[in-house]
């Protein structure tokens, strides 16, 4: 056994004990503070601008945190599989919140103006397919919509995620109008995790093998269940 296949062995044993429930409470604890600074007026000098901006990026966040799970277990034997629902909903929660405060904060719920925004503004028209995407994944996340669907169709459905992901970015990149610094690491990263689902079965590492070995059906998609 190499050290490093002890380790994760380890980190694998550790994260088994980790309970699964209490994690949606503290995935939402950045959000939860981020509006509290906002109504507090301590969160910046434009405290809508940067409510939007946090919760935003953990919608964006999450998602790759959720895209991650699969090429850790593959490539690093490291197993969250039992997190990658709570992080595909918990990104879900943050787009529907960033949407929610944009809507709130930013444009009153002035209807035509969101109307407007909605079919004018082409990187909100993407953030909004984006969030769209999320809905039947978040609908289908639960055990019972997996038996109903059958894992097959449940898993191509799920791919909707990676087209979701490569949106949100696109959405980031589009609003700063800027090729450089944070919304193009975001971009990469996420068209490299996507990327990664569709290189060839030959080229993936050890996860095939841990995942047979541990017994689990890779059923779960990119919002997770
Ligand atoms: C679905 C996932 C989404 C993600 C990951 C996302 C991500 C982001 C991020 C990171 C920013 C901050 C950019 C910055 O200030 O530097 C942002 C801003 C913004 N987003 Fe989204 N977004 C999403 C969906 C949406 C939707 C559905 C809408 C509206 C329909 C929307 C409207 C906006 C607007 C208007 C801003 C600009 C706020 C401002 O700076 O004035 N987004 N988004």
């Amino acid at each position: 056994m190499t050290a490093l296949s002890s380790l994760t062995d380890r980190l694998n044993g550790a994260l088994k004990r980790v309970p699964v429930l209490p994690l949606y409470a503290v995935a939402l604890i950045p959000g939860v503070w981020a509006f509290w600074q906002a109504l507090n007026g301590t969160i910046g000098a434009d405290p809508v601008r940067a409510l939007e901006h946090a919760l935003g990026l953990y919608a964006l966040q999450f998602m790759i945190a959720t895209l991650a799970v699969t090429p850790l277990r593959e490539r690093l034997g490291v197993n969250l599989l039992r997190f990658r629902r709570m992080l595909g909903l918990t990104a879900f929660y943050y787009a529907l919140a960033h949407l929610g405060a944009w809507m709130a904060f930013d444009r009153n719920f002035h209807w035509m103006a969101i109307v407007a925004d909605l079919t004018k503004r082409p990187y909100i028209i993407v953030g909004m397919i984006a969030l769209l995407l999320m809905v039947p994944l978040a609908a289908t996340s639960f055990d019972r919509a997996i038996r109903a669907l059958g894992a097959a169709r449940w898993r191509n459905l799920h791919r909707l995620g990676y087209l979701a992901a490569l949106a949100m970015a696109l959405h980031y990149l589009w609003l700063v109008k800027s090729w450089t610094g944070e919304p193009l690491t975001y971009a990469f990263i996420v068209i490299a995790l996507v990327g990664y689902r569709f290189l060839p079965k030959g080229r993936k590492g050890r996860g095939a093998r841990s995942s047979a070995a541990l017994g689990k059906p890779a059923r779960q998609g990119t919002l997770g269940a």
